[in-house]
């Protein structure tokens, strides 16, 4: 059987990063770890409160799906997909939403889940957004958190790991759209902007 968590990958010569080295960050091992300790403690936050998941799509697919199975609680999902515009890589920029939930949030606890937080313009627009159907609460949890660069007034509640500013790709995580399946983090070898 192949490795699943190959110390080194090249992204598919179909992406505009073709045949460029990536180097293992996060194993596949680590995550699964993560994702259970943290199922643990969103079970223990929120039991008998049946809380809406609400998945970031595309991104967060991945970890929702490892999550969700790992909690030993009622609970519903649902999904929404926003793209950004303006500039990508600062903390200012508009958010548009492409998929709506369709869950009524209204007195519910809702907890958003997310592969990464980066800018944090995301979730700054999420929050805002989810306040406006008065929810009985909102909790932030995503895998990745890009501490040194994350422009927020409000904690993430659950993080998975701190990560520095690097390009990062797999569980999830794209470039150009591929390498969404690996069950590991990778960055790339030659370090790149984000
Ligand atoms: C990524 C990620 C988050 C967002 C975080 O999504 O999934 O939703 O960026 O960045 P921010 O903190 O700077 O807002 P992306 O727009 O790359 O789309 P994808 O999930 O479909 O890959």
């Amino acid at each position: 059987m192949a490795d699943p968590d190959p110390q080194e990958l090249t992204v598919p010569e179909s992406s505009r990063f073709g045949e460029q080295a990536l180097e293992l960050f996060i194993t596949g091992d680590e995550i699964q770890a993560k994702v259970t300790e943290m199922a643990a403690l969103l079970s223990d936050r929120f039991r008998g409160r049946c809380p809406i998941l609400i998945g970031v799509l595309n991104g967060a697919f991945m970890f929702m799906a490892d999550l969700v199975r790992r909690l030993d609680i009622d609970f519903e999902v649902d999904f929404l997909k926003i793209s950004s515009y303006g500039s990508e890589t600062a903390s200012t920029g508009t958010v548009r939403l492409l998929k709506d939930i369709s869950a009524d949030i209204t007195g519910r606890d809702v907890v958003i889940v997310e592969d990464i937080v980066d800018t944090g313009l995301t979730v700054r627009f999420l929050r805002s957004r989810m306040e406006e159907a008065t929810p009985t609460s909102v909790t932030f949890v995503t895998l990745l958190l890009k501490h040194e660069v994350a422009n927020l007034d409000f904690p993430i509640d659950y993080v998975g790991f701190n990560v520095p500013n690097r390009f990062l790709v797999g569980y999830g995580l794209d470039v150009d759209q591929k390498l969404r399946g690996l069950r590991s983090l990778y960055v790339f070898k030659e370090s790149r902007d984000v």
